[in-house]
């Protein structure tokens, strides 16, 4: 139908009148007839319509009589036109729309009692509405349920052929997973190719189905709507920040459901470019872990080799007797802590408060170390911005998206949603360049395999194709001449025909990106995992925006270089200052007036300015005997980082090891005391998305066992220690941040930030670009054929969904190595055969298994697993200017045992 929205960054769509029910009615010209009409107000039925999807006209339910029209039109296909003369209501319309209902009822099981839809029916709604009492005629259709998905089970006896999931999968989501095809004498939605549904199990065809033919497996017959208690609150798998409906029943969490329903159908078309309201598999179907089985409900205390459960009472005496003796004998420096992203901001403040003001110690670190910081201190240093500056609106109508280093849709799978509506709705020229095959490469208008590990040269080759096309930015760059013939001169040397065989990039892909992206009017630049989480990512990241600033995307509206978060939260973790250089709102650490307003509110004194230690530091530190006691939430460093860093040997080093979890980690089993903390379903609270939205976390259910929230038991660790601590819930906890960072909290709104490089371009920047573009890492480091890469699966998030069974169901650990089916080809590899994979670091045997998004000359494992313990085949080389660890990527060979 191409209804999508008249209006997009470039055309402005006219503005036309027309007449609704005796009123005048302005209207952007071709939009739906429907949304006009729910825009004055006035909701008609319409069973087969969403917004954010075209409108597919079957259900009959939609009509209007339109002046010079015999018969009644449907509005949702109709497009607004000037001068329309449209009534929306009378006896004709709502006869003819009984007339439908009734339709679909005389085919419908009616089986009410038993249907997961009951209460919550549009059909049911619609029958009520219109008063269809006789059902003497309805027939059965007597299909099978089709329940051969993990996830999903499909009843297309109440199916009543609106194509709403098939129209969200096709046209939203770009998956296209679903089709009607005639069985059985009916049409019926069935996954393509009628085999067992294969697809992203993002569950948006059960949000939009109106009735109870697609069911939520791990929900099915649990409930009753009324009987369910929803809460509105943020998903903690991702940086994405979706929000989400918790619904629970007593104490069990029942359902996941998101913004995106049917019962949310009317809207404004071009709003979707902020979100279409959906969500993922992660935050559909992980949920069962926050009150599965495996939770810790009590705290354990060491006692020789076991750890014995203790009350709270007896547990936190000891806890907070262990580390004051720790700092009476050996200072606070003796003492650090380590934090995970999946906190809340009001957690993530109250720690490092902790660690600064109450243990004396500036050794902390979240997980943001693992990448996101070399993107902040970055973006920071070079044009003064810690975070992104680009929102999803942004995004979705940019009109050239470089993404390097991202497999968007398995991290991110919702901001890969917006570069899906930016390519489908606003004809954006997408650009991926990765290691993998990506889903966004599928898509993407120009997608490009490179060689693994070669992103800093990959962009070396755009900056230099930018310079030599002459597709510089002249307003820009004269404003900073001198920089700018740096800039030339550092990349003078190098040689495009060198770069293209180093990167598997050729000329023309040089040039080509580098245009398109330097004269599209609206360009961004995303990068990721393969950028932040790799060795030279700090300069990676500074030569994206070198590319930004020379081709003028540097501050203009709806251009930028951004990256994004895989954590919910670590964004906040910076910001609120969780890492040994920043204080909270990113101020320097070693800022005296900032140093001063924070101890005099805290009243205490801060550690001394270069005394902090990151992660890595951190973990040296224990292993030499410097640091005794280690207070670790919710992070498991022996689970996630390769042997070679000796995380084992620095925690038995340690006198006191606590750690506080929801579960009992691989770190959590080495522990003299283990905490046991509540998951973000149980605790109120906030997170910042990669947007930079603050967006609220709501408890929806009581605490699992005794556990606690994070907040609660260092409030409780801080007054034993003899802190004077008054928090009561995390509002006080806000009320104090609110006071210390004021305009922090944007509730749910992206702070609109301006980058600035005038600073960095005319102080510092002469001396350092040389550099960055003399390192050429990469293909040089292979003495081994194939690349081995760690990464995220789209069906987990770190080691936290691990533990939900739904996800687990989904995609389990096959402990297989997954490779290209030419590579297993040549090496005469069945499925079923093994390998031993070695590296410099050691060797292993494990499975292979194909997989087609894995590019030849590479091969993956997912880095949720530990079990073959392939992460301790990885090398780790650490950032000198920010200490992050890479470890994602080394080489190795791969031999048939
Ligand atoms: S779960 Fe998502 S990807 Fe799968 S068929 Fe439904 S809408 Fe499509
Ligand atoms: S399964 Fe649901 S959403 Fe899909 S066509 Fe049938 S009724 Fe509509
Ligand atoms: S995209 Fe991220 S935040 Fe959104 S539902 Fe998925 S995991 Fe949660
Ligand atoms: S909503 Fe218009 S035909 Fe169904």
């Amino acid at each position: 139908m191409g209804l999508k929205p008249a209006t997009n960054p470039d055309v402005e769509a006219a503005i036309i009148e027309l007449n609704i029910d005796g009123k005048t009615v302005t209207a952007k010209d071709g939009v739906s007839l429907y949304d006009v009409i729910s825009i004055t107000g006035k909701i008609i039925p319409a069973m087969c319509y969403h917004y954010t999807f075209d409108p597919f006209g079957s259900c009959g339910m939609c009509l209007v009589m339109q002046e010079g029209k015999k018969a009644p039109v449907r509005s949702c296909t109709a497009k607004a036109a000037a001068g329309m003369i449209i009534r929306t209501e009378g006896e004709d319309l709502f006869l003819a729309r009984k007339k439908a209902v009734e339709k679909h009822l005389s085919v419908h099981p009616l089986d009410c009692p038993v249907c997961d839809a009951d209460g919550h029916c549009e059909l049911q709604d619609m029958a009520f509405l219109h008063g269809v009492t006789n059902l003497a005629n309805a027939k059965q259709k007597f299909i099978p349920e089709d329940t051969r998905s993990p996830v999903l089970d499909f009843n297309m006896n109440r199916c009543i052929a609106c194509a709403e999931c098939i129209n969200v999968c096709k046209d939203v989501l770009m998956i296209d997973a679903l089709q009607f095809m005639k069985k059985g004498g009916f049409n019926q939605v069935v996954p393509k190719g009628d085999v067992a549904l294969d697809c992203e199990f993002c569950g948006d065809c059960l949000a939009v189905c109106p009735v109870g033919a697609i069911t939520n497996k791990f929900s099915k017959y649990l409930y009753k709507p009324w009987q369910m208690k929803k809460t509105v609150t943020t998903c903690n798998y991702c940086g994405d920040g979706c929000q989400m409906y918790l619904e629970t029943k007593d104490a069990e969490v029942i359902r996941v459901t998101s913004p995106l329903s049917w019962k949310n159908k009317w809207g404004d078309r071009s709003e979707t470019a902020k979100g279409h309201g959906g969500l993922c598999v992660r935050g559909r179907f992980g949920f069962e872990y926050l009150d599965g089985k495996t939770r810790l409900k009590q705290p354990l205390v060491r006692e020789g080799n076991q750890l014995v459960a203790k009350p709270w009472l007896e547990a936190m005496h000891l806890v907070a007797d262990r580390f004051a003796e720790v700092k009476r004998r050996h200072g606070g420096d003796a003492i650090a802590g380590l934090i995970t992203a999946r906190c809340t901001n009001e957690e993530l403040y109250l720690f490092q408060k902790l660690m600064r003001a109450g243990f004396g110690s500036n050794h902390l670190d979240s997980s943001a170390r693992y990448g996101h910081l070399n993107f902040v201190h970055a973006s920071r240093h070079a044009v003064g911005l810690g975070r992104t500056p680009n929102d999803w609106e942004d995004l979705t109508n940019a009109k050239a998206i470089l993404l390097i280093g991202s497999n968007i849709t398995e991290t991110n799978p919702l901001t890969a949603v917006r570069i899906k509506e930016a390519i489908r709705v606003y004809k954006a020229q997408v650009v991926t360049l990765d290691s993998a095959v990506t889903n966004m490469a599928k898509l993407a208008s120009h997608p490009f395999l490179i060689k693994p590990g070669t992103e800093g040269l990959v962009i070396d080759g755009l900056v230099k194709a930018t310079i030599d096309q002459d597709l510089v930015d002249e307003e820009t760059t004269h404003k900073h001449l001198q920089s700018f013939e740096a800039l030339k001169a550092a990349v003078e040397g190098l040689s495009l025909e060198q770069l293209s065989s180093q990167t598997g990039l050729s000329t023309d892909a040089f040039k080509e990106i580098a245009a398109m992206f330097a004269e599209s009017p609206r360009s961004i630049i995303l990068c990721a995992e393969g950028i932040v989480r790799r060795t030279n990512g700090y300069q990676n990241v500074l030569k994206l925006i070198d590319l930004a600033w020379v081709t003028g995307k540097l501050g203009r509206p709806g251009c930028g270089v951004n990256t994004v978060t895989e954590e919910p939260n670590e964004q906040g973790a910076v910001d609120m200052g969780v890492a040994p250089e920043f204080l909270p709102g990113q101020a320097r650490f070693d800022d005296a007036a900032t140093r001063d307003r924070f101890a005099k509110v805290w009243e205490a004194s801060l550690p001394a300015v270069g005394t902090g230690a990151h992660l890595i530091e951190i973990l040296k530190r224990c292993r030499s005997g410097q640091i005794k006691a280690l207070y670790v939430l919710g992070e498991n460093p022996l689970a996630t980082l390769p042997a070679s860093m000796e995380v084992r040997a620095a925690l038995e080093r340690l006198e006191l090891l606590v750690v506080q979890d929801p579960f009992l980690t691989e770190t959590g089993r080495q522990a003299h005391f283990v905490l046991p903390a509540c998951t973000y379903a149980e605790k109120d609270g906030t997170y910042t998305n990669l947007e930079g939205r603050v967006l609220r976390v709501r408890q929806a259910m009581d605490p699992i066992g005794e556990s606690l929230p994070d907040w609660h038991i260092m409030t409780a660790l801080a007054d034993a220690m003899g802190c004077r601590w008054e928090y009561q819930s995390a509002n006080d906890i806000q009320a104090e941040i609110m006071k210390l960072l004021p305009g922090y909290y944007n509730l749910g709104q992206p702070r609109k930030v301006t980058p600035t490089p005038d600073h960095y371009l005319t102080n510092g920047y002469i001396a350092e670009v040389t550099a960055r573009y003399r390192s050429m890492p990469g293909s040089g480091e292979r003495n081994r054929p194939f690349a081995l890469l760690m990464g995220q699966l789209l069906m987990h998030s770190g080691k936290m969904s691990t533990e939900a069974p739904g996800l687990i169901k989904i995609a389990p650990n096959t402990g297989k190595l997954r490779m290209n089916a030419e590579d297993m080809e040549r090496l005469g590899l069945q499925d079923d055969a093994k390998v031993r994979l070695t590296s410099e670091r050691g060797s292993l045997q494990l499975g292979v298994q194909p997989d087609q998004s894995i590019a030849p000359g590479t091969c993956f494992f997912p880095e949720h697993f530990n079990e073959p313990p392939v992460k301790d085949l990885m090398t780790v080389s650490v950032d000198a200017v920010t200490g992050v660890p890479a470890f994602k990527q080394t080489w190795v060979s791969i031999e048939r045992v």
